[in-house]
């Protein structure tokens, strides 16, 4: 039987099961958060023993396309007064055992930490890992919008560089006009009191969303329009209305059926920007 690809859909379903019905290498892009075990209670009844991130992980990659880029987000979570590690298990999973390119280790920083603790520094970020598969990236668009000041400008003329052999030279530089330069690799977003950064109200009736602006800027640096972005825990459907938002084809699968609903009805209400745009968020 040929297995086909179902774009533009939201699926009901573990993820372990629905993505072995998809073709291999037909997926630009994966952008997506795992549950974080012990963070959050979900709707539905979850226990480690039927959550199989590893298979998620190898049908995942076997569904992606060479050049393709697998982005997960993944923050860590504190049980028994120790953090679990799950950040670093899946980064070693993908580069050791899936033999990815660990292209980028970005973080998400968030403007309110999620946890107070007395005796440990305020929790803010999460990892953004960018994995490409069987070689580099085969689409960047990278964002361009952090401030040159004036004084590192004039300074760019003339710079100097030690030799092997210890001594010093001067070297001249083009002066650069740009008044900006490639974003830095920590993202900020304001994350809203109960975590939410979306103008979809009704996002909050996830416990684990990510920004909406987040999964716009890796759609926008990482595939182009028309190219189909997948995300394996779909939650809220944050990465496939951003997609559909920047004209890219999606794929959103989730366990619950309540999220799933959500997510749906979140698609139906976003509307597709211009090419121009798609560095505006
Ligand atoms: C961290 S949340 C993702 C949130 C999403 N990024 C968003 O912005 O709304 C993880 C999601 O994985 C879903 N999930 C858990 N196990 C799953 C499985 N085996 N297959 C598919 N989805 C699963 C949960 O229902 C939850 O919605």
């Amino acid at each position: 039987m040929r297995k086909e690809l179902p774009v533009n859909q939201i699926i009901t379903g573990d993820s372990a099961r629905v993505l072995q019905l998809f073709p291999s290498r037909s997926v630009h892009l994966i952008v997506t958060s795992p549950p974080y075990n012990a963070a959050r209670s979900y709707t539905h009844e979850f226990n480690a023993n039927v959550f199989h991130l590893e298979k998620i992980l190898i049908e995942s990659w076997r569904v992606l396309m060479d050049g393709g880029v697998m982005v997960i987000v993944v923050g860590d979570t504190t049980v028994a007064g120790s953090e679990t590690g799950l950040p670093s298990q899946i980064e070693t999973f993908i580069r050791c055992v899936l033999h990815m390119n660990l292209h980028d280790s970005m973080i998400f920083e968030k403007n309110s930490a999620a946890h107070r603790s007395s005796n440990r520094y305020q929790q803010v970020f999460e990892f953004m890992y960018i994995f490409s598969k069987n070689g580099k990236p085969r689409t960047v668009h990278l964002i361009k919008d952090h401030p040159i000041k004036n004084e590192n400008k004039k300074s760019w003329g003339k710079r100097t560089s030690r030799q092997t052999d210890g001594t010093l030279i001067e070297t001249v530089r083009k002066t650069n006009n740009n008044t900006h330069d490639i974003r830095r690799n920590i993202f900020k977003y304001n994350v809203g009191g109960c975590g939410v950064a979306s103008s979809f109200k009704n996002v909050k009736n996830h416990p684990a969303s990510f920004p909406d602006a987040l999964a716009e800027n890796h759609i926008y640096t990482w595939s182009n329009r028309g190219d189909i972005v997948l995300d394996p825990f779909s939650g809220s459907g944050t990465t496939c209305a951003m997609a559909k938002k920047h004209g890219r084809k999606y794929i959103g699968i989730d366990i619950s059926a309540e999220y799933c609903e959500l997510s749906q009805d979140r698609i139906n209400h976003t509307v597709q920007i211009e090419p121009d745009d798609d560095q505006k968020n």
